[in-house]
């Protein structure tokens, strides 16, 4: 443990590949001190999400770590899965053995709250997956917004999307939340497409990784499910989108973007779930509510994720 302050964490995620990547890394990096893991509705149903959450915190020796429960279904749309990329079980269709850490029952919005409280100002929250359970706990607790030190998010795009030509995935699962946590008054960094898209570990890179532990051999099994699809869409191998919103709170270094105003897009048309920047706008939005990440030093990420995970015995 570096002699560093330990920096008060808490993942909110949707597992999900490269969300299991990004728990793996969470739980490498001694500096950071999670709190808790709460599991939200996105890549595939709540269920699955929540117990993937739970088995992957065992799986990475951390069962001691609370995982809770979040929303089931966006606060407005219908639930869309990415099953066609992370698999039906949401894992690349591998297997974890069950966690057997107590189930939690509180809900993710409230037991955020209370971690936040007892950081007093000091708590990052790394959101990876559609904004659902920020934006209800946003709600339920007025005081949440300025109670964080900052939110780091994996979503958006200030150019072009993923789920649709205009929208990212995360933000397309739940744009109404989304909206909620933009205009909020948290701070907010964006790790959206722009910066996430230039991360990507090819099939050869992933088979390296594979061979330095099980832990690594999931990872990279995990991820040939995916492997297919981002192949059939011209990405040949796997964006890091998450892990990169893990890596954020301590190698900021690693990446570089500019303030900016954003908004989101709820209209029920083409561009739902758009994420609108004034990056290259002279006729800018009225406030500076998000730092975008726009480039990433892609070595240096790949470096440092191998050399966490190779922790792992
Ligand atoms: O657009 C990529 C995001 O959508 C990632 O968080 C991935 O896990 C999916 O949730
Ligand atoms: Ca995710």
């Amino acid at each position: 443990m570096s002699d560093a302050k330990p920096i008060p964490v808490w993942l909110d995620t949707d597992p999900g590949v490269d969300d299991a990547m990004a728990m793996g890394l969470l739980f490498a990096i001694p500096e950071y001190d999670v709190k808790g893991v709460s599991a939200v509705a996105g890549n595939v149903a709540l269920e699955k999400t929540f117990q993937n959450a739970r088995n992957l915190a065992a799986f990475f020796g951390r069962r001691d770590v609370p995982v809770y429960p979040g929303a089931s279904r966006p606060l407005a749309r219908s639930p869309r899965t990415a099953a066609f990329v992370h698999g039906e079980n949401g894992l690349g269709n591998m297997t974890l053995p069950e966690s057997d850490a107590p189930v939690e029952t509180t809900p993710a919005w409230d037991a955020l709250c209370t971690a936040a409280q007892g950081a007093a100002g000091e708590l990052v929250l790394i959101a990876v997956g559609p904004l659902t359970n920020v934006a209800l706990a946003f709600e339920k607790h007025p005081s949440l917004p300025k109670l964080l030190q900052r939110l780091v998010i994996m979503g958006g795009s200030a150019s072009g999307g993923n789920a649709t030509p205009a929208a990212e995935a995360n933000i397309f699962c739940d744009a109404e939340a989304a909206d909620m946590v933009f205009r909020s008054g948290v701070p907010i960094v964006m790790c959206g497409l722009d910066m996430t898209l230039k991360t990507v570990m090819s099939p050869a890179e992933l088979d390296k990784l594979g061979e330095l532990n099980p832990v690594c051999k999931f990872l990279r099994d995990a991820a040939q499910h995916g492997l297919a699809y981002s192949r059939a869409h011209g990405v040949d191998g796997m964006a890091l989108h998450d892990p990169t919103a893990v890596l954020y709170p301590l190698y900021p270094d690693l990446f570089s973007g500019r303030e900016a105003g954003v908004v989101v897009e709820t209209k029920d048309s083409e561009t739902y779930g758009r994420t609108v920047t004034d990056l290259w706008s002279k006729a800018p939005f009225s406030c500076k509510n998000a730092l975008v990440m726009l480039a990433v030093d892609r070595a240096r990420l790949h470096g440092i994720i191998l050399d966490l995970l190779a922790k792992y015995r």
